[in-house]
């Protein structure tokens, strides 16, 4: 594969896309938001031309939905402007660029999975301008990979939202005892060690053009959050409730599920469920809390 470059390496997916690097032992550079700003083109191009990768990796983004509504400036910035000038770079410099999209391209009134060739209506900020990322992608650097994914969580946690859903319900269950959950909004969620994985498997194959990368099946929030709290065997209350009773500011497509149509085309199967994935996140979290000596509120993950 040669050299990679791992954009935004201590995030949620970047960390993750690191550990798949380090443990089949190939060659790699985590770059993390302190030593590169995406946004500053000469110091990325600077920093390509010395490190002559064969691939990039872009994790970098900004993707809390409520700060993109109210600084699009920013948002625009880092998922689209700083995405076209990598695109440049990479082509100019015959770099292969892999970057991440989102569910939140779609607006999410479909009534079945969107394929990768629907086409992208956001319905906010942040919606937008990853659409717009994704379009200075395909049009200045033809020989990219774009893989969407939906509902991230990941050991580290994202950063740019501080934790994930899974981390936010169990803190919150534990501290309330009952939480309430929109019923309203349907995804796939994804868990980035098994997202990881693919991601490399499509590099290794030099996989180009767009992807859809998810668990397997759907969910609501809510449902989402009654599986969490069954498996880590917690008794908490998940009341149910629709988006505009939970006080949201900033609308979200209602139904957002990705199907990996291309993914099982092109005979790479689907993942693992997203019920099995959520049950090795939780035994993961609770090995290396374990490992880590930490008190761990989660004791024993409940198999499914
Ligand atoms: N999280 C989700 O549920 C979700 C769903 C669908 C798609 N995605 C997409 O998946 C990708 C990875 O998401 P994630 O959950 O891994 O996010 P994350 O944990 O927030 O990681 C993103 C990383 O990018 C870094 N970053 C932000 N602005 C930067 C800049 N200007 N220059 C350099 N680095 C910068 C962040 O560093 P700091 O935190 O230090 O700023 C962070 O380490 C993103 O493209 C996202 O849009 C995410």
């Amino acid at each position: 594969m040669g050299h990679t470059v791992i954009l935004g390496a201590n995030g949620q997916l970047g960390s993750d896309l690191c550990r798949e690097w380090a443990s089949a032992d190939s060659a790699y550079t985590p770059l993390r938001h302190a030593d590169i700003d995406v946004c500053d083109e000469e110091a990325v191009r600077r920093v390509l031309v010395s490190l002559q990768p064969k691939v990039v990796i872009n994790t970098a983004a900004f993707h809390k939905v409520e700060a993109c509504e109210e600084d699009p400036e920013r948002a625009f910035a880092v998922n689209a402007f700083a995405v076209l000038q990598l695109a440049r770079s990479c082509h100019a410099l015959g770099i292969r660029l892999v970057h991440f999209s989102t569910d939140y391209v779609f607006s999410g009134d479909a009534a079945r999975p969107y394929a990768e060739s629907a086409a992208a209506r956001p319905v906010n900020a942040y919606g937008w301008s990853k659409a717009t990322g994704e379009y200075f992608l395909r049009r200045a650097c033809p020989e990219h990979l774009l893989i969407r994914t939906s509902g991230l969580f990941g050991i580290k946690g994202a950063s740019g939202k501080g934790g994930n859903f899974v981390e936010t319900m169990l803190r919150l269950g534990q501290e309330r005892g009952t939480v309430s959950v929109v019923t309203d909004q349907t995804l796939s969620p994804t868990y980035t060690r098994d997202l990881a994985i693919m991601v490399r498997r499509l590099i290794d194959d030099g996989a180009t053009g767009t992807f859809h990368v998810t668990n397997s099946g759907a969910s609501s929030w809510y449902e989402f959050a009654q599986a969490i709290f069954e498996r880590a065997g917690l008794s908490v209350t998940v009341l149910p409730i629709t988006t505009d009773q939970s006080g949201a500011r900033v609308a979200r497509p209602g139904y957002s599920v990705l199907g990996s149509d291309r993914l099982q085309r092109e005979g790479y199967g689907r993942l693992r469920s997203w019920r099995e994935a959520l049950t090795a996140y939780l035994s993961e979290r609770a090995m290396r809390a374990s490992v880590e000596g930490q008190s761990e509120p989660v004791a024993e993950v409940v198999a499914s």
